[in-house]
C-alpha cells in the first residue's frame, strides 16, 4: 500500500513539473516583440531637399535623398552615443565610427548598420516610429 502511495506521489510530481515546465517555455517564446511607439508627427516640407531634419531628443534623423524619405536612428551601433550628422556623413562622437547617409558603417569600431525607422505618410505629414 505505501509503495503505491510512494508511486502515486511521484506520478503526481511529475505530472505537475512537466506541466510547469511547459507553460514556462511556451511563455518565453510567445513573448510578444516590443510595441512601437510614434516619436513624432512631420511636416514633409519641414525636411530639407539633400538635408536632414534632426531630432536629436528622439535620437533619429529624417533625411530626404534623391526624392526619397527615410528615418535612420542616431543611436551608434557601436556603443549606442548619440551620432552628428553632415550633409556628407553621420559620425560619432564617442569612438569615431563613422556612417553613409544610407546607415551603413563606412568607418568602425561599430560593425552594424543604423537601424531604419518606420515612416508612415499621412497626406503631407510623416509620422515616425520607433
Ligand atoms: S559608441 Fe560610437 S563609435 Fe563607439
Amino acid at each position: 500500500m505505501a509503495g503505491f502511495s510512494q508511486k502515486r506521489r511521484r506520478f503526481i510530481q511529475t505530472v505537475i513539473v512537466s506541466a510547469l515546465s511547459g507553460w514556462g517555455l511556451v511563455k518565453f517564446f510567445s513573448s510578444a516583440p516590443p510595441q512601437e511607439s510614434l516619436l513624432a508627427t512631420v511636416e514633409d516640407q519641414r525636411i530639407p531637399e539633400r538635408g536632414a531634419l534632426v531630432f536629436r531628443q528622439q535620437r533619429f534623423a529624417l533625411i530626404r535623398e534623391r526624392g526619397q524619405v527615410y528615418a535612420l536612428s542616431l543611436v551608434c551601433t557601436h556603443l549606442g552615443c548619440t551620432l552628428s550628422v553632415t550633409s556628407r556623413e553621420l559620425s560619432c562622437p564617442c569612438h569615431g565610427s563613422t556612417f553613409d547617409r544610407q546607415g551603413q558603417v563606412t568607418r568602425g569600431p561599430a560593425d552594424r548598420p543604423l537601424p531604419h525607422l518606420r515612416l508612415v505618410r499621412q497626406d503631407d505629414l510623416w509620422l515616425v516610429y520607433g
